[in-house]
């Protein structure tokens, strides 16, 4: 933990660069000269990073995803070091949506951290598990294999870990405060020896339970989807603590 709480907007496909644009106005006109109760982030499709930048530093850019290699010829793929030079400080690695629907696993996770490090990129990798494995109790032992993609990557460096229940993206069925703060006291254990951690949740956060989750989840703050498409429901989110 540093103390610091973040939250990220992942506007997932959602976007194009003149909606980007609007919103930038909209939430820079909300949070005036700056958010002080933590550091704010979009996560915007490729083609819209630079219409959601903030020319005043007020919160950060993330991409979605990356290549697990350097470059060459590797059509479609997106490097780490034209994401850095994009201006993104952070990187989403190993979203459930990757995961599940592209079959995205550890190895390939692995090396896209590795991309991300030497880029200069914060990862926010991505952890949690199905409803399959939550029904069958393996919640804990998932989290753990899904971690151990993180064993090669340098312990002195800031990381951001997301704890996201397949179950609860997009369904509307958060976690519960209870269910967060097990999950996040289990990865700080596993993730012991990093200098720089925080933990955050997503899965249905929405203004009406953040304030909960942030206060009971044992979380330093939210990754946030479907309730961040709106500027308004993102700040709100934000400010919930
Ligand atoms: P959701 O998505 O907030 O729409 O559930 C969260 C995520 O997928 O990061």
């Amino acid at each position: 933990m540093n103390g610091v709480n973040l939250f990220v907007a992942n506007w997932k496909m959602n976007m194009t660069r003149a909606q980007a644009r609007a919103y930038a106005e909209d939430l820079g006109s909300r949070i005036g000269d700056g958010f002080d109760a933590g550091e704010l982030v979009l996560a915007p499709a490729f083609t819209a990073l630079e219409a959601a930048r903030d020319p005043r530093g007020r919160w950060a850019l993330a991409a979605q995803n990356l290549s697990d290699h350097a470059a060459g010829a590797f059509t479609g793929e997106v490097s780490a070091t034209m994401i850095a030079e994009a201006g993104c400080r952070y990187v989403i690695v190993g979203h459930s949506e990757r995961r599940t629907l592209f079959g995205e696993d550890g190895p390939l996770l692995a090396r896209k951290l590795a991309r991300a490090r030497e880029a200069g990129l914060v990862p926010i990798y991505c952890v949690g598990e199905s409803q399959r494995e939550r029904a069958a109790g393996s919640t804990a032992a998932t989290l753990a294999r899904q971690a151990e993609a993180l064993a090669d990557d340098p312990e002195d460096r800031p990381l951001v870990v997301a704890y996201e229940p397949v179950w609860a993206i997009g369904t509307g069925l958060a976690a519960t405060p209870a269910d967060s703060a097990a999950a996040a006291t289990g990865l700080r254990k596993i993730l012991a020896s990093r200098r720089d951690l925080r933990v955050l949740y997503g899965g249905s956060v929405n203004p009406g339970n953040a304030r909960q989750l942030l206060q009971g989840g044992g979380v330093d703050g939210f990754l946030v989807g479907g309730a961040s498409l709106e500027a308004a429901t993102f700040a709100a989110i934000a400010g919930a603590g």
